[in-house]
């Protein structure tokens, strides 16, 4: 099958393949047989694997590609890796200059361009995944390119994204991706028509004994005790060989064969020697693979550990692979690891743990960062709980650099985990405070706000206690940040005023230029829109020059929220342009796709349909997250009511709703519940409309966000209208009037009176719908809102020349 696959592959169809089968089913070995069969040079074929412990350190597998492929090998220092990697890009004709920075990122090499500091986590993201996907698709002109990612069934988040993403692209290509995993596990892609799984199966009975006859070499088997192995092992080869080898250590045959793969393991390690036993164990702490100089500087036995090693690979427990300057060792399977390292007590896997870590400390003093994995993993399972937390906190910030958030998140609670295991103090707290932020951050991108709130409120005593305005300045603006997006105005302004304070105190201009960036938001939301301005003014000021680059360009968002609200279309366009400035200069897409849908909203509030649609798609093409995904969806579901077009925006305001109800963000929540209503209001679905408008309503008030009060009072009152109510609309019109006057929303005062003004004039009161129109007329007059501003004319003059038939204007 995979040569049939790999025949079409060549043809320039690319292939997903999934070998899926139970621990020592052979899938391993199935790909080994496979690339025998491939003529050198019929492909290039790329291997990677995904470890046990290995889940939460983004992109793994895909840098043990990239070594393979560019010919990197333990003990390279950066110098070397760089060039190498120079190489493998100039072989496929890219640029190293333009793409070096993204794989010296992986890599944890400092890149001396500095190229990629300015960028935010979200960017460089961005840009690793099309230089990895570059690569794969170049290189796959060059020669079929065979990708191969075993045990993915332990693959971290971000490698399994792009995979995802590599499945979307190489359909038209000749490439091959082939992945391996147990049963339980679904990779990416699977459900595509180039798709293929093979499931591996148990062996029949006469290739099992082939399997047993071969393991043994050609000493003999009494029948019974092959037919009770065959029936023991049940088809699985690996089973069939340890048992196979497991009869051939022993001089006499005992009867009492284990029940398990991991039995037969067990038996087998303990009948080796004292000390080839330690060392068996002593390996398995290092991991699946381990260089032989690791191993040397953790063995605490008696004696050289060589003859040991000798024996362990005579017994095919490990082999070994030849390195360019070291050897590097290999359990021949994960299964023999594992169940070595069961075989140590609580106390000792510690011991061996810590020892690990602080080998690699000193063995790879040069390039630590490229093991910050390994050594968060190994501290955090020794005794030495600062060591754990620092390396914990590196590898989380090494995650959230790249855009993976959870695997940060999943750092940072082990990282709070060991932090409580230390002696109490200031440095405990300090560093409790340090954690909790950062996981505050990365609760954030995902969506889970209040969570981020609770996280940083836990520890508020401590900060307190510790009386650190350096500390306090950040905290605080966070604080101040996710109460804004909670929809709690007082504690969001309380927060920020007290950050600034803080800020203030140690001349920490980013923190107090975030924290004016907030209040700039907080007029938004609670209408006081000029005084918002005024903030967004001083944060620009103490921002520029400072490397808060992103938060920059936020201030000119949030200031564009401001003039939004207070319907000036070419400040919106200018706070637009400056974010996008602030984004293209630090490849940020999510300042671009926010700044697109502030000049989307504008568009809809001035009567320009196409450009709000426009704008409001681009903003969705932009939107590289969950959150700002939501937030274009919204816009685009927005826009799209505004021109009448209830079907297409039913299934996006759909979607925004149901996520912002999630995030815990009651402001837009509530304004696009609105938007939802006026779209079933649209479709005749007057009942289900109201339900939904009340709800908006409610939401809305709750946080006091007054433009997403007006919204959904203007759509109660059209549904009142609809259902013949005139009264009550027009109350309700007055309601919308009134919110949209107090916070002066002067678009929108236009356009309710606009409206109010045609619900007067059928009840033939004329002189009442002309004051109505010309009031319209008069606040949009000096307002640029050419569409708006032509029906408030046209309104006025039928008004006051009334058509001879006496029709309705
Ligand atoms: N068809 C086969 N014939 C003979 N030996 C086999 C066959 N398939 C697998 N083996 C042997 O069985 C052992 C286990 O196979 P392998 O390592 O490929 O399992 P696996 O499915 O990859 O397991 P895991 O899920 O743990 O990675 C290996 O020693 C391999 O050589
Ligand atoms: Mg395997």
């Amino acid at each position: 099958m995979l040569q049939d696959l790999f025949t079409q592959v060549t043809e320039g169809r690319g292939q997903v393949v999934g070998v899926v089968g139970e621990p020592g089913m052979g899938k391993s070995r199935l790909l080994h047989e496979f690339r025998q069969t491939l003529r050198a040079r019929a492909a290039t074929v790329l291997e990677g694997r995904c470890v046990s412990y290995g889940g939460a350190i983004p992109y793994l597998p895909i840098i043990e590609i990239i070594r393979n492929n560019c010919g990197i090998v333990d003990g390279d220092g950066p110098g070397i890796v760089a060039d190498r990697l120079a190489a493998g890009l100039r072989e496929v004709g890219m640029p190293p200059t333009e793409w070096m920075p993204y794989l010296l990122h992986l890599f944890g090499v400092k890149d001396e361009s500095g190229a990629i500091d300015a960028l935010s986590p979200e960017a460089v993201k961005a840009r690793t995944f099309e230089t990895l996907r570059q690569l794969t698709l170049r290189g796959s002109r060059l020669r079929p390119l065979i990708f191969i990612v075993e045990d993915v069934h332990w693959i971290d988040k971000t490698s399994e994204e792009y995979l995802a993403s590599l499945v979307e692209n190489l359909i038209a290509a000749p490439i091959m991706l082939v992945t391996t995993y147990r049963p339980g596990y679904r990779p990416p892609g699977m459900d595509r028509s180039y798709a293929t799984q093979i499931t591996l199966r148990p062996l029949p009975r006469p290739d099992s004994l082939t399997v047993v006859q071969s393991a043994l070499q050609g000493r003999g088997l009494s029948t019974s005790l092959a037919d009770t192995i065959l029936s023991r092992a049940e088809g699985n080869p690996f089973f069939l060989e340890e048992l196979a080898l497991s009869m051939g250590d022993q001089r006499e045959p005992d009867h009492t064969i284990p029940h398990t793969v991991q039995g037969v393991i067990m038996a087998r390690i303990d009948r080796l020697a004292e000390d080839t036993k330690r060392l068996v164990r002593t390996a398995a702490v290092l991991g699946r693979e381990f260089p032989q100089k690791l191993l040397d500087r953790v063995w605490d036995g008696p004696g050289a550990l060589h003859p040991h090693l000798l024996e362990l690979k005579r017994l095919e427990f490990v082999y070994e692979r030849a390195g360019i300057d070291e050897s590097v060792y290999v359990f021949k399977h994960a299964l023999t690891q594992d169940v070595a390292y069961e075989g140590l007590l609580t106390h000792r896997r510690q011991a061996l743990h810590g020892a690990a870590g602080l080998a690699l400390e000193e063995l790879y003093a040069d390039r630590l960062e490229e093991f910050y994995g390994a050594l968060a993993h190994h501290f955090a399972r020794s005794e030495l709980a600062d060591k754990a937390v620092t390396y914990l906190m590196r590898v989380a910030d090494k995650a959230a650099r790249v855009y993976a958030n959870a695997e940060a998140l999943t750092h940072l609670t082990d990282a709070l985990g060991h932090v409580q295991r230390m002696p109490d103090g200031s440095q405990r707290d300090r560093m409790l405070l340090d954690v909790a932020q950062r996981k505050g951050f990365s609760l954030y991108f995902l969506g889970r706000f209040a969570e981020s709130v609770e996280c940083l409120l836990e520890h508020r005593a401590r900060l307190d206690r510790l009386d650190d305005p350096v500390l306090a300045g950040p905290y605080y603006f966070w604080l101040a940040h996710m109460y804004s997006r909670l929809g709690r105005p007082e504690l969001a302004v309380e927060s920020a005023r007290r950050a600034i304070e803080e800020g203030g105190r140690c001349g920490d201009d980013a923190t107090v230029g975030k924290a004016h960036g907030l209040l700039a938001l907080e007029g938004h939301w609670s209408g006081a829109a000029r005084e918002g301005i005024e903030h967004g003014r001083t944060a620009v000021a103490r921002l520029e020059g400072t490397a808060q680059q992103w938060w920059l360009g936020m201030a000119h968002i949030y200031m564009g929220f401001d003039y939004v609200l207070l319907g000036q279309w070419a400040e919106v366009q200018q706070a637009a342009a400056s974010a996008i400035a602030v984004g293209e200069a630090i490849s940020d897409t999510r300042l671009q796709c926010y700044a697109a849908f502030i000049t989307s909203w504008i568009a809809s509030m001035r009567g320009d349909g196409a450009v709000a649609v426009d704008d409001a798609e681009r903003s969705r093409k932009l939107a590289t997250d969950r959150v700002s995904g939501v937030y274009a969806a919204g816009f685009l579901g927005y826009a799209h009511v505004d021109r009448g077009e209830a079907e297409t925006a039913i299934p996006l305001l759909d979607h925004a709703v149901r996520e912002l109800e999630q995030f815990g963000f009651p402001q837009w929540h509530g304004m696009f519940t609105a938007s939802l209503a006026e779209a079933y209001r649209l479709r005749g679905n007057t009942d289900r409309a109201f339900e939904l408008a009340e709800r908006g309503l409610a939401l809305a008030t709750s946080c006091r966000y007054w433009l997403g009060v007006g919204y959904a009072q203007r759509v109660l009152a059209r549904i009142a209208s609809d259902r013949g109510r005139q009264d009550e609309a027009a109350a309700r019109f007055a309601d919308a009037l009134g919110t949209f006057t107090s916070i002066d929303a002067r678009i929108e005062i236009g356009r309710v009176r606009i409206e109010l003004a045609g619900l007067v004039a059928d009840r033939h009161d004329r002189p009442g719908a002309l004051r109505h129109a010309e009031e319209a007329e008069s606040v949009l007059r000096d307002m640029d809102a050419p569409v708006q501003l032509a029906r408030a004319h046209r309104l006025v003059s039928e008004l006051r020349h009334p058509a001879p038939s006496g029709e309705r204007p």
